[in-house]
């Protein structure tokens, strides 16, 4: 492989690792030889996806940690610094929608639970902020590292039934393009701050909205694959050659863009 899309010995902090799309990109940054912190709030899904991860390689460890939790990730990335002396990656992937953050088709705005609304913009929006900030502190002082947050296809256009989740996955993809423009003004070319908007792939999330119990597409996931010139959903793997990219040498010249990893949804109008 060109060594410049290398990234064996890079310390990867990933979180949402307990779920669907982290896991997996975990699984590979290990295969790739790098080491990883894998944390999430939930212990158990955790536990179970640490212990399938250990069989790609040996350098995995879980915390189980809140990524809304300022002073516990000021404490992990003490920890690491004294594990292994440095960060150059975080992914911040814990995310997604929350069951009463959606709309169902006969409700209205104004039957929206402020709470759920309050719930789904926090996570996505400070969950990618709050990781940002106290890793970019250690990645400035090192002079080097890369920051990749997780947006969505909400960003480009309008999306029925998540509001909270829609406006929060768009303030994702400014907050890049803000932290990106920040981090390279004030701290050099060394800190890369960039953004994946992942199409539809079926996740634990929205398994329930796309695919009926009979296994059969829903009318929601027709209209998705009607605006989708692939017409398929993403294989889950397919996240992981963006990701290695983005985070590697090959990318160095990088910093500040939403990279779509979606069939081409983004870029068709339908029509
Ligand atoms: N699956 C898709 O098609 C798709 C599309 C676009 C974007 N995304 C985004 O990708 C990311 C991962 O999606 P997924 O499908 O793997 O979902 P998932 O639910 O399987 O994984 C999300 C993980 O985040 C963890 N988490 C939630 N709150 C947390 C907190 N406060 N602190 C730490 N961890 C927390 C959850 O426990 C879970 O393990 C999300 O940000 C989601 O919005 C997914």
């Amino acid at each position: 492989m060109n060594e410049q899309f290398g990234i064996s010995g890079k310390v990867a902090v990933v979180t949402g690792a307990g779920g669907v799309l982290g896991s997996n990109i975990a699984k590979s940054l290990l295969q790739q030889g790098a080491k990883v912190v894998a944390v999430d709030i939930r212990q158990e899904e955790l536990a179970k996806r640490v212990a399938e991860l250990e069989a790609y390689g040996r350098d995995v460890i879980g915390v189980v940690g809140n990524v809304l939790e300022l002073d516990s990730l000021r404490q992990l990335a003490g920890d690491i610094l004294s594990r292994w002396g440095k960060v150059d990656i975080l992914l911040n992937i814990a995310g997604g929608n929350m069951p009463g953050a959606t709309l169902a088709p006969e409700q209205h705005f104004y039957d929206m639970d402020i709470h759920c609304w309050e719930k789904v913009t926090n996570l996505n929006m400070n969950g990618t902020v709050y990781p940002s900030l106290v890793f970019s502190k250690v990645m400035a002082q090192q002079g080097k590292g890369c920051i990749i947050n997780v947006s969505s296809m909400t960003a480009y256009g309008a999306i029925t039934r998540v509001p909270g989740y829609s406006a929060a996955k768009t303030a994702v993809a400014n907050f890049t393009q803000w932290l990106a423009c920040e981090l390279a003004l004030k701290y050099g070319d060394g800190i890369r701050v960039n953004a994946i908007a992942p199409g539809f792939f079926i996740g634990d999330q929205n398994r329930a909205v796309l695919i009926n119990p009979d296994g059969s597409l829903t009318e929601r996931s027709k209209k998705v694959l009607a605006k989708t010139p692939m017409r398929r959903f993403g294989n889950i793997d397919e996240l992981n050659g963006t990701v290695q990219f983005l985070c590697s040498d090959a990318a160095s010249f990088i910093t500040g863009v939403v990279l779509p990893v979606d069939g081409g949804f983004s870029a068709f109008s339908g029509v």
